[in-house]
């Protein structure tokens, strides 16, 4: 996978993403001559599933994104604009700032997703766009555009559950994959243990009672002076700590046994971290990295195999900004590889925000008759397979 950056004036960096893991193919390869894409005639064919090329849109939180995907699983375009930069003097995401931003970046980086795939607008067959959940006003700046799109051209709108597009950003690199399957979905506002029953058919077996497992990686390296985000520099500081250095509690409930609680381990950090502040002990972060990070993923392991062996699945998927932590991926590979479960994973660029992944869970929707109407609206805190409202506004 070749991922060409470029830092712009105003610190987005653009960013195109190129092929698949492990192939050193570039998309136009992969996906037949550009001629031959520019020529074709939107000859979709919904019943079987042939010839779907979908652009999608994403913009739910500090990533303005937009991918051209083809049946599902054959990505043709995927550019990511992302706002990190601009948001780390403050700690965090500005929602306003991001939204303004979004503006700003939306419309260049369809062009570019349409230009590297080879296509234009009148050689799609539908538009997606992620409406919920996510920050409103961030929400709102893909929704417009695609219904906008979807109004000009009138080629068919679908809305995507963000969750469900990190879920489905599996199948972009494994193109075996199939549901049934268990999948831990962990981001910064979400996480979540479910089985994928089928395309766009979930069960939350598990969820978070308090902090989501992004949200606790952030807090902790704010805590310890890493500053955001916090995921990525926890990865990166864990590497040189000692893991063993302080046992953090890995929190159990009782009554629902595939649950997670981070906000005890997330305040034994900072009691600890305080402590050591007052004692005029010097804090090192490498070892409160490393040991934070192994108390959050062997919960996520542990739950995660514990589900998959009684639920009798023997697929387990991660999704997700977490998902792309080097520890977690080397934790599951190996407690599944001793389980006897496939282990199934994106690349971590595809696991972090990104429009590939919502074109692949819009195209089994589209599969499916699920077309939205213009009166669409951005959903805030949409429910993971919250049928009912999803199809509202189904047009
Ligand atoms: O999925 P995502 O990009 O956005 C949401 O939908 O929330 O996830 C972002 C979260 C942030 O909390 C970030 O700190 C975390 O994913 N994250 C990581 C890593 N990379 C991103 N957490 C742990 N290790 C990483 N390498
Ligand atoms: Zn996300």
């Amino acid at each position: 996978m070749k991922i060409d950056k470029n830092v712009e004036d105003d610190g987005v960096i653009f960013m195109s993403i190129k092929g698949e893991e492990g192939k050193d193919n570039s998309v136009k390869k992969d996906c037949g001559d550009t001629e031959k894409l520019s020529s074709k005639k939107s000859d979709a064919n919904p019943e079987s599933g042939d010839n779907v090329t979908i652009l999608a849109i994403e913009s739910s939180c500090d990533e303005t994104a937009a991918a051209v995907v083809r049946n599902g699983r054959e990505v043709l375009s995927n550019i990511i604009s992302s706002q990190i930069a601009l948001h780390t003097i403050y700690g965090g995401v500005v929602p306003e700032i991001a939204s303004r931003k979004h503006v700003e970046k939306m419309n260049g980086c369809i062009r570019a997703a349409l230009s590297e795939a080879g296509l234009e607008l009148k050689d799609i067959d539908a538009v997606a766009v992620t409406y919920g959940p996510g920050l409103v006003g961030a929400l709102l700046v893909g929704v417009s555009e695609a219904k906008a799109i979807s109004f000009a051209t009138g080629k068919p709108l679908i809305g995507v559950h963000h969750i469900e597009g990190h879920i489905s950003a599996n199948f972009i690199e494994n193109k075996d994959l199939e549901p049934p399957f268990v999948c831990l979905v962990v981001s910064g506002g979400h996480s979540h243990l479910v089985v994928v029953k089928d395309y766009g058919e979930y069960e939350i077996i598990g969820q978070t009672r308090d902090d989501a497992a992004g949200e606790a990686f952030d807090k902790v390296a704010r805590a310890i002076g890493l500053g955001y985000p916090g995921g990525p520099k926890i990865d990166k500081a864990a590497k040189e700590g000692n893991p063993e250095a302080f046992t953090f509690p890995q929190a159990k409930i009782g009554d629902a046994e595939y649950d997670f609680s981070f906000s005890g381990l997330k305040s034994s950090v900072l009691n600890y971290i305080n402590q050591a502040k007052m004692q005029g002990e010097e804090l090192d972060q490498a070892d409160v990295a490393a040991s934070f990070q192994k108390a959050v993923v062997e919960v996520l392991v542990g739950h995660a195999i514990k589900a998959c062996k009684e639920y009798g699945y023997d697929k387990l998927a991660i999704a997700g900004g977490v998902a792309s932590n080097s520890g977690l991926r080397e934790l599951m590979e190996k407690e599944c590889a001793a389980n006897n479960i496939r282990f199934y994973r994106p690349s971590p660029v595809l696991c972090t925000d990104n429009a590939a992944m919502i074109g692949a869970a819009a195209y089994f929707e589209y599969i499916k008759g699920v077309r939205f109407g213009l009166d669409m609206n951005a959903v805030p805190n949409l429910p993971l397979g919250d049928r009912e409202r999803r199809y509202h506004g189904r047009g």
